[in-house]
C-alpha cells in the first residue's frame, strides 16, 4: 500500500502534467508517487481504473507509462485541487495505491 507519510519519507523530484512527483524515480521501471493532496503510488497502481471512473469530480486523467512492470497506464491526479475528500478512490482501489490527505 501507499505510504501515507510519503511527504516526510520521500523527496520532491519534479512535476509532471502539473502534478508534483515524489521520488525515487528511475524510468521506466520506477515512477514514484504523483500528487500531494491526492497521491497515487505509480509503482503500485495496476490501472484498475475504478478511481477514475467513480471520482465525482473527475480528478484523474489516464497517462501512458510504457515499460512499467505493474501496468502501462496510470492515473494522474491532474485536478487534485477539485477533490472533495469523499475518499471513494482510497476505498475502491484494489491495490491501495491512493492516499488522500483529508486533514
Ligand atoms: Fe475524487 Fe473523492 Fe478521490 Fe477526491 S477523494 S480524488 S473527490 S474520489
Ligand atoms: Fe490505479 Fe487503483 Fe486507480 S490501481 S487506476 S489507482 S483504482
Amino acid at each position: 500500500a501507499i505510504d501515507p507519510n510519503f511527504d516526510q519519507n520521500r523527496e520532491r523530484v519534479g512535476e509532471e502534467n502539473g502534478v508534483t512527483v515524489w521520488g525515487p524515480v528511475d524510468e521506466p521501471e520506477q515512477l514514484g508517487i504523483h500528487g500531494t493532496h491526492v497521491a497515487v503510488d505509480y509503482d503500485i497502481c495496476i490501472a484498475d481504473g475504478a478511481c477514475l471512473e467513480n471520482c465525482p469530480v473527475d480528478v484523474f486523467t489516464w497517462v501512458d507509462t510504457p515499460g512499467h512492470p505493474a501496468s502501462e497506464e496510470k492515473v494522474e491526479p491532474t485536478r487534485e485541487s477539485q477533490c472533495i475528500d469523499c475518499m471513494l478512490c482510497v476505498d475502491i482501489c484494489p491495490v491501495d495505491a491512493i492516499d488522500v490527505d483529508a486533514s
